[in-house]
C-alpha cells in the first residue's frame, strides 16, 4: 500500500465496545507490571472521564487511546493524562500528537486548567507540557521528577497547585 492511498484513523469517543482491544493495546505497550506503576496507582479510585477519552480507530478498531482523569493536587483539581498508547504498526504518524492534542483542547473548552503527566519530556513537550518544578507535586509513589510533566491549559495554573496528587472522584 503507498502512503498516498493508506488509510487515515478517525478520532472518536471511547465507549465500551473499544474497551477489550485498547486493554490488549496497553498489555502490549506497557506488559502486565503497568498495574505497579505510580501512575496507574495514581489513577485507581478514579474513572477517565468520558468525554476526555479518545481513540484512534481504522475501520472501528482502535489503533491507539488516550484517557484524561481527575485528581487532585493539594486539593486543587487537576487531569492526569494516560495512558497514551499506539500500535506499534501505527507510530510515527502523528496519531499519539493527535490523540494528545485532542484531549487537551477538549479539556480546555470544558474549562479545566491544568494536565500533569508521567512520561518522556522530550515527546510531551510538542504538545505544551514542561517539566514540573521538583518538589512542587507529589505522586502516591516513586517517580523520576525529570518525568513528572504538566500542560496548563490556562496560563499560570500550575503556580496556583502544589503538594500531594490524589485520585479524584467523578463530579
Ligand atoms: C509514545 C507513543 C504514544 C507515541 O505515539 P506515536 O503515534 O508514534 O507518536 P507521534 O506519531 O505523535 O510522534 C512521533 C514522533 O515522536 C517521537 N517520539 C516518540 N516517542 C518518543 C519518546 N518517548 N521520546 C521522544 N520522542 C519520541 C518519534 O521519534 C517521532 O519523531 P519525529 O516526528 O521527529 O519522527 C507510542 O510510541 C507508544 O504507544 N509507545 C508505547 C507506550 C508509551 O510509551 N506511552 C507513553 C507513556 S503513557
Amino acid at each position: 500500500m503507498t502512503a498516498l492511498t493508506k488509510p487515515i484513523a478517525e478520532i472518536q469517543y471511547e465507549d465500551l465496545s473499544h474497551l477489550e482491544i485498547v486493554e490488549g493495546l496497553l498489555d502490549e505497550a506497557f506488559g502486565p507490571g503497568r498495574f505497579a506503576k505510580t501512575a496507574y496507582r495514581l489513577r485507581e479510585g478514579t474513572v477517565p472521564i468520558p468525554e476526555l477519552s479518545f481513540v484512534a480507530t481504522l475501520k472501528g478498531r482502535p489503533i491507539g487511546a488516550v484517557r484524561l482523569s481527575p485528581i487532585t493536587i493539594g486539593g486543587a483539581e487537576a487531569l492526569f493524562l494516560g495512558p497514551l498508547v499506539v500500535h506499534p504498526d501505527h507510530k510515527n504518524q502523528g496519531y499519539g500528537l493527535t490523540l494528545m492534542n485532542r484531549a487537551l483542547h477538549a479539556a480546555r473548552q470544558l474549562g479545566h486548567r491544568l494536565v500533569v503527566l508521567v512520561g518522556d519530556a522530550p515527546y510531551y513537550a510538542r504538545a505544551g507540557f514542561k517539566p514540573i518544578p521538583p518538589g512542587r507535586v507529589r505522586l502516591p509513589g516513586p517517580v523520576d521528577p525529570n518525568r513528572l510533566l504538566a500542560c496548563e491549559l490556562v496560563e499560570g495554573s500550575l503556580d496556583a497547585v502544589s503538594g500531594m496528587a490524589r485520585p479524584a472522584p467523578r463530579r
